[in-house]
């Protein structure tokens, strides 16, 4: 219970790693709110695991604002963000249209930024010590020939997380990151189909390349990311401050 009393907000939680981080969380005593764009599964999982679901587009400031509000009103106050939101885009550089680059940073960095925004200025206007958790990958850590722009907005993640963990310790709330590697899933499965178009793979060729390329052995699941989303939210991490964790299987080293 290491999480007992504290109240955590996790972005994009309807499904996938979210939703694993979610499920933690509860498990180590936390309450907690899942913020979705998809309200109908977000309900779905919220009633399953027994948390709050609320209705939020990252991409929207209105919706941002409502969401925490909610957020804060359902749990009292919030001690915990995670900021897991996200999606997945590959496109060789000649194909990248403007509509695809603007939805994916807009999701991913902007998303990422302002939800961070609200969080902080309720955690410092009531005097929370709060932590907040952004969702990296190991895609942001460099380049791949297909997939420049997701790539570029998990290295904006990485920087954002620097630049917000340097400038929010003052007021006692600790920011870093988490860059999986490949995680089984929902996400995934777009990933595979992507490849197939592109590589000419069979459907799941790509998923058994990537898993046994892991220095690991395999690919993760959500579950293999919850230890370090329990410790950077937990006392334990108060000294941790601006930093991004490789949990990954051994695929990246920094
Ligand atoms: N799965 C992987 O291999 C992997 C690897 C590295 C990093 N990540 C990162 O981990 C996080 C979770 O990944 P996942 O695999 O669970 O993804 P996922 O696609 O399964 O889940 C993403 C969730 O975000 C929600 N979402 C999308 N747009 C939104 C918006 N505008 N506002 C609010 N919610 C929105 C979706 O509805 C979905 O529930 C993401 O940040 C992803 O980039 C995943």
């Amino acid at each position: 219970m290491r999480l007992a009393g504290k109240t955590a907000l996790i972005t994009g939680a309807a499904r996938g790693i979210g939703r694993a981080f979610a499920e933690a969380y509860i498990r180590e005593g936390a309450q907690v709110s899942i913020a979705d764009i998809d309200i109908a599964r977000a309900h779905e999982t919220g009633i399953q695991i027994g948390a709050t679901a609320i209705e939020m587009d990252v991409t929207d400031q209105t919706s941002i604002d409502s969401g925490v509000a909610q957020a804060i009103d359902a749990m009292g106050q919030i001690d915990i963000l995670i900021n897991n939101a996200a999606v997945f885009t590959a496109a060789p550089i000649v194909e990248i249209t403007r509509e695809d680059y603007a939805r994916a940073f807009d999701i991913n960095v902007s998303g990422t930024l302002f939800t961070m925004q609200a969080v902080a200025r309720h955690m410092i206007e009531t005097g929370i010590r709060g932590y907040i958790i952004n969702m990296a990958s190991q895609a942001g850590r460099r380049g791949e020939p297909l997939v420049a722009v997701y790539c570029a907005t998990k290295a904006a993640v990485i920087s954002l997380t620097q630049s917000a963990g340097l400038n929010l310790i003052q007021h006692g709330i600790n920011v870093n990151a988490i860059s999986p590697g490949v995680v089984d899933g929902e996400h995934w499965d777009g990933v595979d189909a992507f490849f197939a178009k592109y590589e000419n793979k069979k459907p799941g060729q790509k998923k058994a390349e990537v898993g046994a390329a892991v220095p690991h052995g395999r690919m993760g699941t959500a579950e293999d990311l919850t230890g370090m989303a329990v410790f950077l939210a937990s006392g334990g991490a108060d000294y941790v401050v601006a930093q991004t964790y490789n949990v990954d299987g051994g695929q990246w080293m920094s």
